[in-house]
C-alpha cells in the first residue's frame, strides 16, 4: 500500500495519551511499552505515546517507546510553550520517526476563561510553538483545541499561520464531543476551502464521544477530506472516551465499496489489541460494543442463527476472523508441551525468552491442572500478570479462606511487600471482604472500593473468573484486574493489582496536565 495514496487514511493512535486520561487507567512503563509494540504490530501509522511534560513517568515511557519502535512514528504532546516542546523533543528524539504534537485552544470560551488571551496572542503563540518544534524536527502537528466550538474564520487564520510556520499536520479536535456529523463535515470542508496553504499539511480530526457521535463525526470528516483519524483502542479516553480505532478501521474496511478509502491496519490484530488494552488498563469492554464486544458476533435469534448457517452473509457484515477472532478457541491442555505453548504465544504476539517461557510454562501447567481447556484469554492473562507487573510492590504469595453458612468468613494470607514476606489473618462479611480487609491491614493502605465486577474470561463452568476493582485513596483513582479459576483468589489479585497501581500513582504524580 502506498503511504502517499490520497485515499489512504493515516491512523494516529492516542490510547497511551488521551486513552490514559480515562479515569483510573494509568499504566506503568512496562505496560505502555508492551502496548506500543502491539500497536506497531497492528499497523498504526502514529503512536501518541504520552504527554512528556506532565510527569516523569510519562516522560520515561515516551522515551522508552521512542527507543524501542522502528517502523511507526512516535509523538509526544506539548502545550504551546518552549518548556513543553523541549521536554517532548527530549523524549521522542530517539525515535526512528519522531513527531512533535503541539496545541493551543482556539474557542472564544477557552480564550476568555482559560487562557485569558486575545486571538492575536493565540495566533502568535501557535506560530512560535510550531517554529520551535520545527527547529527540532520536520514532522510537526498542530492542534486547535476545542476547534469544533471555534469561529471558523479564526480557525482558518490559525491553521494558515501554523502551516506557514512549518506544521505538516493540522488537527481539528472536537474536544468536548459537541459536534454532530453534518456540521463537523461542513466545518472540515469550510477550512479546506478557506485556508490558502491547506494542501501543504495533512488534515486530521480528533473526536470525543460525549454524545456518542465520535465515530460518526470522524467518518463524516474523513468523507469531507480529512486524512488522519485520531483514535484509541476500545474508544477509551477522557470522560466518555475518544473515537474507537476498531470502529473507524472496520467501517473503512467493510464499506470500502462506498467510501473507497484504505488504511494500513492489519485487521486480524484488532481483537488481540483490544484484549491487551482491557487487560492492562482494567477497563472492561461492554458486551454490546461494536466490533470487539463479547456479543458483537453472537447471534441469539433462531431466525438469525438459521440464516447464518445457510450463509453467514445473511446477518453478518464482517467475518469474526477479520478482526482475529477465531471460532475454534480451544488451544491447549494439560498434555500440551513447551513447544506448543511457545508457538501459540508467538502467534498471539508474545516473543518470550527461554527464561520467560520457562516461567510461563510452569504457570500454564498449574492452570491446566485446574482447568481442562486453556484458551487464548487464559494465556494472555498469564503473560500479562507475569511480565507487565514486575515492578509490583505488593505480591500475593498464598491465600486461604474459610466461608460458608455456619462459619465466620476468615482469610489468612501471605504477601511479599518489597520482597519481604508478611502474614496475617482477618475476618469480614464474606470471604472477599475478609481477604480485602486482611490485605488492607498488611499493606497499611486505606483505599475505598468504588466498584467491583466479576465476569467469566471465556465460556464453560471451569472458566477463569475475571475481577475488576476501582479503588480510591487520597484523591487518586486506580483500576485493578485479576483472573483465576477461583473468584476469591481473582478478587484478591485484582485488589492487589489496584493497590500496586495506586502506589505507582503516588510515586509518579502528574505534575501538570493543566490546559488539557
Ligand atoms: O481533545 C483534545 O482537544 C485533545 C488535544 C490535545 C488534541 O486531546
Ligand atoms: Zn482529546
Amino acid at each position: 500500500m502506498n503511504a502517499n495514496d490520497p485515499n489512504r487514511v493515516i491512523i494516529f493512535d492516542t490510547t497511551l495519551r488521551d486513552g490514559e486520561q480515562s479515569p483510573g487507567a494509568s499504566m506503568n512503563t512496562a505496560e505502555k511499552l508492551r502496548l506500543a509494540k502491539q500497536l506497531e504490530k497492528l499497523g498504526v501509522d502514529v503512536i501518541e505515546a504520552g504527554f512528556p511534560a506532565a510527569s516523569d513517568g510519562d516522560f520515561e515511557a515516551v522515551a522508552a517507546i521512542a527507543k524501542a519502535l522502528k517502523k511507526v512514528q512516535v509523538t509526544g504532546l506539548a502545550r504551546a510553550s518552549h518548556r513543553d516542546i523541549d521536554r517532548a523533543w527530549e523524549a521522542v528524539k530517539h525515535a526512528a520517526h519522531p513527531r512533535i504534537h503541539t496545541f493551543i485552544a482556539t474557542s472564544d470560551i477557552h480564550l476568555k476563561y482559560k487562557l485569558k488571551m486575545s486571538r492575536e496572542e493565540v495566533v502568535a503563540a501557535a506560530v512560535e510553538a510550531v517554529r520551535h518544534a520545527k527547529s527540532y524536527t520536520d514532522n510537526v502537528e498542530f492542534s486547535a483545541e476545542d476547534g469544533s466550538r471555534s469561529d471558523r474564520d479564526f480557525l482558518c487564520q490559525v491553521y494558515e499561520a501554523a502551516i506557514a510556520a512549518g506544521a505538516t499536520t493540522i488537527n481539528l479536535p472536537d474536544t468536548v464531543g459537541y459536534a454532530v456529523p453534518d456540521e463537523f463535515a461542513d466545518m472540515v470542508r469550510y477550512i479546506r476551502e478557506n485556508t490558502p496553504n491547506i494542501d501543504q499539511a495533512v488534515f486530521s480530526v480528533h473526536c470525543h464521544n460525549d454524545l456518542g457521535l465520535a465515530t460518526a463525526n470522524t467518518i463524516a470528516a474523513i468523507q469531507a477530506g480529512a486524512r488522519q483519524a485520531e483514535v484509541t483502542i476500545n474508544g477509551i479516553g477522557e470522560r466518555a472516551g475518544n473515537t474507537s480505532l476498531e470502529e473507524i478501521v472496520m467501517a473503512l474496511h467493510t464499506r470500502q465499496n462506498h467510501m473507497q478509502l484504505t488504511c494500513g491496519i492489519n485487521t486480524e490484530n484488532i481483537y488481540a489489541s483490544s484484549r491487551l488494552v482491557s487487560m492492562i488498563t482494567g477497563i472492561m469492554v461492554q458486551p454490546n460494543k461494536a466490533i470487539v464486544g463479547a456479543n458483537a458476533f453472537a447471534h441469539e435469534a433462531g431466525i438469525h442463527q438459521d440464516g447464518i448457517l445457510k450463509n453467514p452473509m445473511t446477518y453478518e457484515i464482517m467475518r469474526p476472523e477479520t478482526i482475529g477472532l477465531s471460532h475454534n478457541k480451544l488451544v491447549l491442555g494439560k498434555h500440551s508441551g513447551r513447544h506448543a505453548l511457545h508457538d501459540h504465544l508467538k502467534e498471539l504476539g508474545y516473543e518470550l525468552s527461554e527464561e520467560e517461557l520457562n516461567i510461563v510454562f510452569k504457570q500454564f501447567k498449574e492452570l491446566a491442572d485446574k482447568k481442562k481447556h486453556i484458551v487464548d484469554e487464559d494465556l494472555e492473562v498469564l503473560v500479562t500478570e507475569e511480565f507487565l507487573r514486575t515492578a509490583d510492590i505488593f505480591q500475593l504469595q498464598y491465600l486461604h479462606v474459610t466461608a460458608g453458612t455456619t462459619v465466620l468468613p476468615m482469610a489468612s494470607l501471605e504477601l511479599k511487600i518489597h520482597d519481604r514476606p508478611v502474614r496475617a489473618a482477618g475476618y469480614g462479611n464474606g470471604p472477599i471482604d475478609a481477604a480485602f480487609n486482611t490485605i488492607a491491614k498488611l499493606t497499611g493502605t486505606q483505599s475505598e472500593l468504588l466498584r467491583f465486577t466479576v465476569s467469566a474470561l471465556s465460556g464453560g463452568t471451569d472458566a477463569q473468573g475475571e475481577v475488576t476493582v476501582r479503588l480510591r485513596e487520597n484523591g487518586l483513582v486506580a483500576l485493578g484486574k485479576g483472573a483465576d479459576p477461583d473468584i476469591i483468589t481473582a478478587s484478591a489479585k485484582a485488589y492487589i493489582n489496584g493497590l500496586n497501581r495506586l502506589e505507582y500513582l503516588k510515586a509518579n504524580p502528574i505534575k501538570d496536565r493543566q490546559g488539557l
